[in-house]
């Protein structure tokens, strides 16, 4: 049973399509020379992102995803990265774009990014929507970042908290106001 909780909107739907719309146009003009860009989503968080991404890379595109484990229904990572379910297809010689909803401490990333390397893609780079570097634990940032954000747990746009509000349509910000009244 998670504590009750409200959400503070933390960026809007429309700031979100804006942002996606730049980071696009930063996408296509580095992979420019690219026949075909496999994107790879992290499951489940970037579930939302993704969709709206590909949708706006009017490239060549494959999509495939790679699911590791979680903070199941806690707030905090558990810092040991599980690779659950893992490529379809193989990545060797291509042109890879990792898609990730929130870099926080970078355990996540790290550990994907190591794997992928050893497949030895053509190109490897990496889209976060979110990154929160106040809690960074290892030396890793993504190529391209939707948006910086305090350390603050949030929902929405694909981002749960305990498998609850993905299919917000916006960002939000998750509050217990029984704690903070003591
Ligand atoms: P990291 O390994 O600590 O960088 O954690 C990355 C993963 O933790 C993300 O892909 C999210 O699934 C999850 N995560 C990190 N911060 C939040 C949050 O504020 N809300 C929900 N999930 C989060």
């Amino acid at each position: 049973m998670t504590q009750a909780y409200v959400i503070d909107k933390m960026i809007s739907a429309k700031a979100i399509d804006a942002r996606i719309e730049e980071l696009c146009r930063e996408i296509k003009s580095a992979f420019a020379s690219t026949e075909k860009l496999i994107v790879v989503g992290l499951l489940r968080g970037s579930f939302v992102f993704i969709a709206d991404l590909v949708r706006e890379l009017d490239m060549n595109v494959e999509v495939d995803f790679l699911e590791t484990s979680s903070y199941g229904d806690s707030m905090q990572s558990s810092r040991e990265v599980r690779i659950l379910k893992d490529l379809r297809g193989e990545i060797e010689g291509q042109d890879v774009l990792v898609v990730e909803d929130i870099v926080d401490t970078g355990h996540t990333l790290s550990h994907v990014l190591q794997l992928l390397r050893s497949r030895k893609p053509r190109k490897l780079e990496t889209i976060a929507l979110l990154d929160k570097p106040s809690r960074r634990e290892t030396d890793i940032r993504a190529t391209w970042t939707g948006f910086e954000i305090p350390d603050e747990f949030v929902v929405g746009y694909g981002i749960d908290y305990a498998q609850r509000n993905r299919n917000l349509p916006f960002i939000g910000c998750v509050r217990f106001p029984e704690a903070e009244a003591g």
